[in-house]
């Protein structure tokens, strides 16, 4: 196997063209909007430890990823001024200590202009001299990588990108295909490994290993939860300990492709047919959302819905009794599921904008009672998001319950059954589409 499976090259470099005029219209909108020529987008730079003369793994600036296929090349500079062909100034570090980038090459080079330095006070003469008509986007920790550039960030240029970059261009949409057939080359590899009884961190290895990826390349840490671990929303842990008694698997883990994510949970029941029916009720809930989204969507309004269908699976399976309304107004179903119902997906896994009523930066609010909502906005083509419904018994939330009418609807007795499997989430990536979704997710695992 290799990563020619997961990256078709060809099939990039046919969309990459529109996506860079895309991404100039934003740009050249946002320079407008701020009142500036150039825009300056630094790729990053690798953060030190304290105390220490190591560095963290280098994250790159989402804003530059976005830009290039390039997610490993700190200190570079993109400029982009409406009308030319954007310059790359590319940091090629003159160092025996790491491997230097490789010399730019592939898809997407001959749509800049490619200056290569070897030293960073040499990207000063290659930035616009005049700084007032700059404004830079990265993160600076210091003012050496700005080279006296002091507009930093605008939110007038910056609310505008953040607003667009909901949308997907082609080119986009097909990393995230590629990232999803990636991730779902894990997921198979991480179930046969979960089958085989091993521990949480040889199933975390199996997965890295299938999808050709090390852990600082995937879009967030893998979640790999065996037994009760599931019920932790963001176990963060992978234990090498082989269990005796394998109940269930809860994995939420990603991949990327050239920076673009994949976001996908599935349970798994080791041998209790029981445990798998409340596994196959809450993939049939997930599947009904999905066919509810659609351009045109509110999409806080179908995380609320998602708490009516996941009362009345409640009161289906005996974990509680009650009105769907009383288990809803008491806090029942928000114990057993406490958080948003899904976020926008990209080069971040939880992207930027979700919030965003407009591209000015207005607030969309939560629902009241609703504050891990990461996505309030109205659904649009080509958005790509999540939909990840979650079922958990968390002791702490079913505790807080005591003392209010809440608690007498829970079925203590049920509850302790489904306990030691911990939890479910089922969690695919939709692109919304003008009358329903492009499921980049079911459509990876059907391939
Ligand atoms: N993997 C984090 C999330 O699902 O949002
Ligand atoms: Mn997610
Ligand atoms: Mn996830």
């Amino acid at each position: 196997m290799s990563t020619q499976q997961f990256i078709d090259d060809a099939v990039l470099g046919r969309s990459y063209s529109n996506h860079v005029d895309t991404l100039k219209e934003r740009h050249d909108r946002a320079l407008e909007k701020a009142g500036a020529s150039h825009a300056i987008i630094f790729s990053g730079a690798p953060k030190p430890k304290f105390l220490d003369d190591n560095y963290y793994s280098f994250q790159p600036n989402p804003h530059f990823v976005s830009w290039l296929p390039l997610t490993a090349t700190p200190y570079c500079y993109l400029v982009h001024t409406p009308g030319e062909k954007p310059l790359l100034i590319y940091y090629q570090e003159n160092d025996y200590w790491h491997l230097p980038s490789a010399s730019p090459a592939g898809f997407w080079t001959a749509y800049y202009d490619i200056r290569i330095v070897n030293f960073i006070e040499d990207v000063a003469e290659l930035l616009p001299q005049d700084k007032d008509k700059c404004i830079l986007i990265g993160e600076f920790s210091d003012n050496e990588h700005a080279f006296g550039i002091d507009r930093i960030n605008p939110n007038t240029a910056i609310n505008i990108l953040h607003y667009a970059r909901a949308r997907k261009t082609p080119y986009e949409l097909d990393c995230m295909r590629a990232a999803s057939r990636r991730g779902v080359a894990g997921h198979r590899a991480a179930e046969e490994a979960f089958r085989a009884g091993s521990s949480e961190l040889d199933i975390h290895l199996a997965y890295c290993h299938a999808v050709e990826q090390t852990e600082k390349e995937l879009p967030y840490g893998n979640i790999i939860a065996l037994n009760e671990n599931g019920a932790v929303l963001h176990y963060q842990h992978q234990s090498p300990v082989v269990r005796e008694n394998v109940r269930s698997f809860l994995i939420d883990a990603g991949a990327t492709v050239y920076g673009y994510a994949s976001d996908i949970t599935r349970a798994y029941s080791y041998d209790s047919s029981e445990y798998q029916d409340i596994i196959n009720r809450m993939d049939s809930m997930q599947q009904d959302i999905v066919s509810e989204v659609k351009a045109g969507v509110d999409y806080a309004a179908l995380h609320i819905s998602t708490h009516e269908k996941l009362a009345t699976l409640l009161i289906d399976l005996d974990l509680a009794s009650g009105s769907v309304d009383a288990l809803i107004l008491n806090g029942v179903t928000s114990a057993f599921f406490p958080h948003g119902l899904g976020h926008l997906l990209g080069v971040q896994v939880h992207d930027v904008g979700g919030f965003m009523a407009d591209e000015s930066g207005t607030v969309i609010d939560r629902p009241p009672g609703h504050s891990f909502l990461r996505l309030t906005r109205t659904l649009e083509e080509d958005q790509v998001l999540t939909i990840e419904p979650g079922l958990y018994v968390i002791d702490m939330l079913l505790d807080n319950l005591q003392g209010s009418p809440g608690h007498a609807m829970l079925n203590q007795k049920r509850i302790d059954w489904l306990r030691p499997f911990g939890g479910i989430r089922i969690e695919d990536n939709v692109r919304v589409l003008q009358d329903g979704v492009e499921n980049l997710t079911r459509d990876a695992f059907a391939s």
